[in-house]
Parts: C-alpha cells; structure tokens; sequence
C-alpha cells in the first residue's frame, strides 16, 4: 500500500526528541511504502508573524514558512541518509519512503500531502495532528468540543473558507488539500500523530480514534 502521512510541525515542535525516534522508527519497520509531509508549526508562524512586522510580502512569508517545514524534513531524514525532494514530481520518482517539506507558496503541507497522494495514487492520505481528529469547535479553547467520527470534504470546504488567505493560517485542513482530496477521491482520515499506535490502526483498516472525511 501507498500511504501519504502530513505530519503536523506541532508534532516536531518543541524539539521532541524520543517522540522524533519513535516516528523514525515506525517509518523504518513500517511495509507500506511510506510518504511523509513534515509541517512547520508554531516555529513556523514565529517566523511569519515577525517577518510580517518586518514588512515582507505574503509570498515571501510562505517562502520562510517552507524553509522551516524543509527543516524539520531534514532533520527527520538524517536517520535515513536520504535527500528531500523539494517537488511532488521529484517526490514521486523517489523510492519510499519519502520524507518532504512544503514546496511552493500558496498552501499548507497537508496540501502537498494530498497533491503527492494524488501523484502517486495512495491509498491512504492521514493527516496527523496533535489533536484526536476533526472537531466542532477548537478542542484547545473550548472542553465541550465535540470530535467528528465523519465529517463531509464539502463541510470541511466550509469550514476552511474559500482559498489560501494568508501564511502561517491556521486551517484544521486548507481549502487547496480540501479541493485535491474532493477531485481525486482520495481516502483521507484526520488523526492523532503522537499516538502512532492510532496511526498504524489506520493504515490497517482497524478501530482508531480520529476522522474520516467523506468524500
Ligand atoms: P504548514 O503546513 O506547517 O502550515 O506550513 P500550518 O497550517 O501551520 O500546519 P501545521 O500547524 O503544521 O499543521 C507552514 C507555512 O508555510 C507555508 C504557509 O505559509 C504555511 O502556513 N507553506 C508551507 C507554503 O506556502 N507552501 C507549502 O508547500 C508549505
């Protein structure tokens, strides 16, 4: 199987060093043929919050927001001497597993993810986060959030808004991935990426606590 894996920067971020081990090893032991999108996280919009005060443009601020999603691909490919391809098409012509960053301005990495799902027709795109899935409200701010076992693409479409707005935006998944997954079919499922025990029930078709968006 062909599975594509967005793994969120807020999982790498704070450096997070057995958690890095953990992922490493899961990719190393894993059968699949595995692609994994690194994320930039908060680091990330650090660094296009204050380059904004600074007065760089938008594609400027989604250029520095790649530089750090390529970093923390790098940084989990040093375990496996491999190079990170930088565009879906060299992504795709590589042999699994794939590690990679964000590629061009304009979306988020779980849009790479579903843009190299599409490429490479997975099987599988999981979007991992650091919380349990989709929910109705940010589960962060508000305790009675409720977490979807299904939720729509069109729902999601509404939920993300129209376009990209702006770099650093935090979407539970951009209208570009959203509009990628709808078009090419792609079974997608938002989960949990610190418990890769819920990753690994995915990827198997068992029971897992998360997401599955209905296309
Ligand atoms: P992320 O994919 O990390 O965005 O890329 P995010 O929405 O903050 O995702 P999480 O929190 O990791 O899940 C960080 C920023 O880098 C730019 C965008 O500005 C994005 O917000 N970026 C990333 C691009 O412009 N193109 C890419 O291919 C990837």
């Amino acid at each position: 199987m062909k599975i594509v894996i967005s793994l969120g920067g807020s999982l790498l971020y704070p450096l997070n060093e057995e958690y890095i081990r953990l992922v490493a090893n899961f990719i190393k032991t894993c059968k699949e043929e595995l692609y994994i999108v690194t994320g930039g996280g908060k680091i990330a919009r650090e660094y296009i919050k204050m380059a904004r005060k600074f007065g760089a443009g938008e594609q400027y601020l989604d250029k520095i927001g790649i530089a750090v999603t390529r970093i923390n691909a790098m940084l989990l490919a040093s375990f496996f001497k491999k190079r990170i391809p930088c565009t879906i098409g060299a992504a795709s012509k590589m042999v699994p597993p794939v590690i990679m960053g964000g590629t061009t301005p304009g979306h988020s990495t779980d849009a790479v993810a579903a843009m190299l799902a599409r490429k490479v027709k997975a099987d599988l795109l999981i979007i991992a986060t650091d919380v349990d899935g989709i929910y109705d409200k940010d589960p962060k701010k508000y305790r009675d959030a409720r977490l979807y076992k299904k939720i729509h693409v069109n729902e999601l479409l509404r939920l993300a808004g129209g376009g990209w707005r702006k770099a650093g935006e935090n979407v539970i998944v951009d209208a570009i991935a959203c509009r990628v997954i709808k078009r090419a079919r792609i079974k997608s499922i938002v989960l949990n990426g610190s418990n890769l025990k819920q990753l690994e029930n995915a990827i198997y078709g068992k029971q897992f606590i998360g997401t599955e968006i209905i296309i």
